[in-house]
């Protein structure tokens, strides 16, 4: 009896070990995901690219403390995306996603990366990020978007970009994104040390972003390969260009227009060519010169016009008189070209 109540109880002990390691091949040590690599040691998972597959892996181990994953074709990140039956991946500090066709990121679909301190989703076609999609990562500090924002996504960056949660970012990467101005409604609420815009769409940066940038000292801003239009608008931003050590490629700003400062640096313009007044004076002292001699001119034809009558008199008297005057040269010619008149003289 003894013996056999033992027998049963190890029996079922064994089934219940069958079972755990059936269902849950994730969570033994040395499970990989498929088509994945895995060094236990470093912590990293480095997904094979496969543009057939839809899905994320589900069995990441629970060590990860890097996931790489390119070249699939995953069109959304679900709410929760990296949290597996409550498991949360908790070591997981770089999750790197480029180049997976990603359209949409729902709200939270980061839940549970409270560790993550760099998210690369760049090289991707975000049509849809939602005001919530970054909620969850305190410790997040850097965050690459370059490549990835379609315009119907622009407005919604600037509300996902808000986040509290994003307090601790240090780079943000915008690159290639057709930004034509900053999206971010604030940068104070950053930690940020690098924003990166370079190959955008920005033709000035205006006097709110400005001030902005000059309150947040330590932000360094990259700017090259954007459409600058060299025009008076352009002042405040080239005086901070000149005065602040803030944009880290300063020399290799080019202005886009006008035509005939196409291709010259920015830095290199002078002062009054981004003259708002000085602009403003000279289209304004243009007009008024206009104006004078429009003025004059009717002026004098009226003057003309009223004088009809006297005109006519004075023109006579002038006739007249220039008649005299060539009688009397006429008369002293006749004299001085006398041969005899000439001999007296001698
Ligand atoms: C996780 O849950 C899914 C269903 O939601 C189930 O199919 C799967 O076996 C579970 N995995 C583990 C490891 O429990
Ligand atoms: C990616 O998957 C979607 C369905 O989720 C499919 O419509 C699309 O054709 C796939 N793209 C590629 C390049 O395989
Ligand atoms: C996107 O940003 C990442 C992080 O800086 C960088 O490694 C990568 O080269 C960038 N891609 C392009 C095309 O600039
Ligand atoms: C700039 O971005 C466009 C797409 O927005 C890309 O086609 C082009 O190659 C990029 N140029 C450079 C120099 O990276
Ligand atoms: C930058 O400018 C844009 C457009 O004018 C504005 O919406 C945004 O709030 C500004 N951001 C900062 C940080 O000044
Ligand atoms: C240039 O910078 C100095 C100090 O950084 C500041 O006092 C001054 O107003 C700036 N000049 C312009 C034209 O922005």
């Amino acid at each position: 009896m003894w013996i056999l109540h033992y027998f049963y109880h190890s029996k079922r002990h064994q089934w219940c070990l069958y079972f755990a390691l059936l269902l849950s091949p994730v969570w033994s040590d040395d499970a990989c995901p498929l088509s994945c690599v895995c060094a236990r040691d470093s912590g990293t998972v480095n997904c094979l690219p496969d543009p057939e597959e839809t899905e994320l892996p589900a069995d990441i181990p629970e060590w990860t403390s890097t996931l790489i994953l390119k070249g699939r074709n995953i069109s959304t990140l679900p709410r929760g995306a990296f949290t597996f039956n409550g498991t949360e991946l908790l070591m997981m500090a770089t999750l790197s996603l480029p180049f997976n066709g990603i359209q949409v990121v729902e709200p939270y679909a980061f839940l549970g990366l409270t560790r993550l301190h760099l998210l690369d989703l760049s090289h991707n076609q975000l049509r849809f990020i939602s005001a919530r999609a970054f909620h969850g990562m305190p410790e997040l500090r850097s965050l690459y978007l370059n490549y990835s924002i379609m315009p119907s996504a622009m407005a919604q960056l600037s509300y996902a970009l808000n986040a509290e949660s994003l307090r601790n970012l240090h780079r943000l990467e915008l690159a290639g994104n057709r930004l034509k101005f900053i999206p971010l409604e604030r940068l104070d609420i950053y930690s940020l040390h690098a924003l990166v815009l370079i190959n955008n769409s920005i033709e000035s940066i205006d006097k709110e972003n400005i001030t902005s940038l000059y309150q947040q000292r330590r932000v360094r801003v990259y700017l090259s390969l954007n459409p600058f239009r060299c025009s008076c608008e352009l002042e405040a931003f080239y005086y901070w260009l000149k005065n602040s050590s803030q944009c880290q490629d300063a020399g290799r700003l080019l202005c886009s227009e006008p035509e005939p400062k196409r291709g010259f640096p920015v830095e290199k313009l002078r002062s009054e060519d981004v003259d708002c007044m000085n602009e403003n004076l000279e289209a304004v002292s243009y007009v008024f010169l206009g104006i004078v001699l429009a003025l004059i001119g009717v002026v004098f034809l009226m003057v003309l016009y009223l004088n009809r009558g006297g005109i006519k008199r004075w023109l006579n008297n002038i006739r007249e008189a220039c008649r005299d005057q060539m009688e009397v040269y006429h008369y002293r010619y006749e004299q001085d070209s006398d041969p005899r008149l000439a001999n007296v003289a001698v």
